[in-house]
C-alpha cells in the first residue's frame, strides 16, 4: 500500500518573494495491484504528487508510504520499480539500443538482450536500434522511455503521460501491455489527460485540482456520482407518456426517451399499468469526461500564488 499523508510541497521564488502551493494538504492511498490515475488539470499537481511518491522530492509537510515505510533514496525497493517520466531526457548521443542496454541496466536485474530486442520489436523500435536518440522523433524517444520503464515487469510502475506523443497504434498495444501487468499483479500509477484511457485502464482515481485532493475514489464510483438515467423504448404509440419521461419522440410504434434513475420503479409500473411492451431500458453512465468537468467546473486559475 502507497500513501501520501497530508502532503504539502510549495514552491518559493526568493527573488520575487512568491510561493506557488504545488500540492496543499494531499491525502491518498493506492492499494496493491491498483492502477491508479492522477488526473488534474494542467498544474494541479499531478507530477508534483508523483515525485513525492517515487521519494525524488521531499514534502515540506506530511509524508509518503510504501507499505509503512517512509522511501528512502538509494534503496533497494527502487530495483523493483518502474519510471516513465513527463519528458523523458535521454543522452543523446546513444543509439536507441545502447539506451536501452543503460537505462534498463539501473534497475539492478539482469536484462537479457533477448529482452532487449523483444521489447524493442514490441515498441516498434526494432529497426531503429542503431539510430542516436538525437535523430529519434519525439514520439521514438517516448517508446524507449515505456521500454525501459516496463522491461523488468516491474511491481510498481509510475508513468507521467505515457501515451503523449505516440501513434494510436502502440497506444493500443501499450494499453494491453499494461493490463497484463495489472493482471500479473503489478500496481500501476499513472497521470493522464486522456481521460478515455483511464476509463478503460484504471480502477481507482484522485482527481487533483490546484493541489487539492476533490475526490479520491474507486473509478465506477466517480463516474457514478451524478444522476444517471435510463434510455427507455417501449410500444405505445397511443400511450399516455409519464411527465418524467423527457427527450421523448416516437418511431413507428415505438415511444423513445429518457427518465431519471430514481424512476426506474415507476416507469415499471406505468408499462405494466398500461400493458406496455418494454424493449429497451438502458442506463446511461456518465464518462469519466462527464465526471470531471462537473467536478472541476473547467476553471483555468493556476494554482495560488501567495506574495
Ligand atoms: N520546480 C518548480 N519550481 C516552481 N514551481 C513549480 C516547480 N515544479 C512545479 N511547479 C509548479 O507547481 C504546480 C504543479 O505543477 P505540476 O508539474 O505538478 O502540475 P501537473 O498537474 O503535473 O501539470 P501538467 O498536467 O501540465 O503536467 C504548477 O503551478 C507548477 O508551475
Ligand atoms: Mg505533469
Amino acid at each position: 500500500m502507497i500513501q501520501l499523508n497530508n502532503v504539502t510541497v510549495y514552491f518559493d521564488n526568493a527573488l520575487k518573494s512568491t510561493r506557488v502551493t504545488a500540492l496543499d494538504d494531499v491525502s491518498f492511498t493506492i492499494n496493491q495491484g491498483d492502477c491508479f490515475a492522477m488526473i488534474g488539470q494542467n498544474g494541479a499537481g499531478k507530477s508534483t504528487a508523483m515525485y513525492c511518491l517515487l521519494g525524488l522530492l521531499k514534502p515540506q509537510k506530511g509524508t509518503v508510504t510504501i507499505d509503512g515505510k517512509e522511501f528512502m533514496l538509494g534503496s533497494s525497493r527502487y530495483n523493483n520499480i518502474g519510471y516513465l517520466p513527463e519528458e523523458p531526457h535521454y543522452a543523446d548521443f546513444l543509439t536507441v539500443e545502447e539506451a536501452l542496454y543503460f537505462y534498463s541496466g539501473l534497475y539492478n536485474k539482469v536484462v537479457t538482450k533477448k529482452q532487449r530486442d523483444e521489447i524493442l520489436g514490441e515498441m516498434g523500435l526494432f529497426d531503429k536500434r542503431f539510430t542516436q536518440l538525437k535523430k529519434c522523433s519525439k514520439g521514438m524517444k517516448q517508446k524507449l522511455g515505456i521500454a525501459q520503464a516496463i522491461i523488468t515487469e516491474p511491481d510498481i510502475l509510475f508513468l507521467d503521460e505515457p501515451t503523449r506523443g505516440l501513434d494510436p497504434i502502440i497506444s493500443r498495444y501499450f494499453k494491453q501491455r499494461l493490463i497484463n501487468m495489472k493482471q500479473k499483479g503489478s500496481t500501476i500509477i499513472i497521470n493522464s489527460h486522456v481521460l478515455s484511457e483511464v476509463e478503460s485502464l484504471a480502477n481507482r482515481a484522485v482527481i487533483i485540482d490546484k493541489g487539492k485532493v476533490v475526490v479520491q475514489d474507486e473509478l465506477i464510483n466517480i463516474t457514478n456520482s451524478g444522476e444517471g438515467r435510463y434510455q427507455v423504448e417501449y410500444e405505445g404509440k397511443q400511450a399516455k407518456r409519464p411527465a418524467y419521461l423527457t427527450n421523448s419522440r416516437t418511431t413507428g410504434a415505438l415511444v423513445i426517451g429518457s427518465i431519471p434513475e430514481e424512476k426506474l420503479g415507476e416507469f415499471m409500473a406505468f408499462l405494466d399499468k398500461n400493458s406496455l411492451r418494454l424493449h429497451k431500458c438502458d442506463l446511461n453512465r456518465m464518462t469519466l469526461e462527464d465526471s470531471f468537468f462537473n467536478l472541476i467546473k473547467g476553471d483555468n486559475n493556476e494554482p495560488s500564488t501567495e506574495a
